[in-house]
């Protein structure tokens, strides 16, 4: 489907590299009309350095990025008017209200209040129009930045770590407005985050980033059918059990079990065949279980298996 879909941003062979730090290196990336994209991946994968090189912040030292057919170089104006964009960490000016400082920025724009009041709307920021930026909660905060981001209608929108350090009230309260824009206005979207939650619900296509490279790209279903295998069993004990007494059949793919710490992870082609052996052996062994998770492969286990860590490490 997206073949026919037209290619909003192409980022070929792209590479920033600071002294021997190579934080972009050599990145290829397609990015459809209306697509959400979630960069994925730990500190220091390189996802700010590559949102900036796309927001124009940053040059890259190699490669080439279009937006819409432009580039940074000839058409600085032409993409300023179509993308909206928010930094990983924004720096308001403290004594300025919600209201004045939207006026600021609708003022660079030469945009009606009509807006503003609209944007207060939309992130729901009204209660708090005249209160001082400083005094805004960490959650608003971010609302305010996004707010600012959505100020001259972007077609694009380019959002770095927009819910880090948010409760999850207030992490949903953003992917509602994400999700209000994606359905109403087919805004194309970029967001880093370290959130495997954040990147499955918001976006349709998830690119996994580490040490300045894609690990991996595609849907979440792709993702995972095409990297990692199976159903995980995670358990743990109130005694110990030698890992050799836990059943081994031919759909095992993999037993972890730390003795000294009594909990293991067993990951299973088929769970429900599984699993009752898998109790009987708690059973004989008069043991008992002190938590019994069986869950689904996730994003984190594709990426512990392609780098041995976690994604939040
Ligand atoms: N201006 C700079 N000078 C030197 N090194 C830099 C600079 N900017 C980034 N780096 C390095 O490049 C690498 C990638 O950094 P980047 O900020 O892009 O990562 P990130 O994925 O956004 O991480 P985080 O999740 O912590 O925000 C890191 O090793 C970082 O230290
Ligand atoms: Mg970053």
């Amino acid at each position: 489907m997206n073949n026919q879909k037209e290619i909003i941003i192409a980022v070929e062979q792209v590479k920033k590299y600071f002294k021997e730090v190579k934080a972009v290196d050599g990145i290829d990336l397609k990015i459809h009309a209306g697509e959400y994209v979630a960069l994925l991946g730990p500190n220091g994968a390189g996802k700010t350095t590559l949102v900036e090189m796309i927001e124009g912040i940053q040059q890259p030292n190699h490669g080439k990025i279009s937006i819409k057919g432009k580039n940074w170089k000839h058409h600085q104006d032409e993409l300023h008017r179509i993308i909206g964009l928010s930094l990983q960490e924004t720096r308001f000016i403290d004594k300025l209200s919600v209201l004045e400082t939207l006026n600021l920025f609708a003022g660079f724009y030469g945009l009606s209040k009509g807006k503003v009041s609209e944007i207060l709307d939309l992130v729901n920021l009204e209660e708090k129009k005249k209160t001082w930026v400083v005094n805004l909660s960490g959650g608003q905060r971010q609302r305010l930045a996004l707010g600012i981001a959505l100020l001259n209608d972007p077609e694009i929108l380019l959002l770095d770590e927009p819910t880090t350090g948010l409760d999850p009230t207030a992490r949903r309260e953003v992917w509602d407005i994400l999700m209000k824009l994606k359905n109403e206005r087919n805004t194309t979207m970029i967001l880093t985050t370290h959130y495997m939650e954040e990147a499955s619900y918001l976006c349709e296509k998830i690119v996994i980033m580490h040490s300045g490279k894609i690990l991996a790209q595609g849907t979440l279903d792709e993702l995972l059918s095409k990297h990692v295998k199976g159903e995980a069993i995670d358990f743990a004990l109130d005694r110990s059990i030698s890992k050799d007494d836990l059943p081994k059949t031919e759909k095992v793919i993999k037993i972890d079990y730390d003795e000294d710490n009594l909990n293991g992870e067993i990951i299973v082609e088929d769970l429900v065949s599984y699993l009752p052996k898998f109790l009987d052996v708690v059973k004989q062994n008069n043991l008992n279980l002190t938590s019994l998770e069986c869950r689904k492969m996730t994003l984190d286990d594709l990426f512990i298996s392609m780098t041995g860590r976690h994604l939040n490490d």
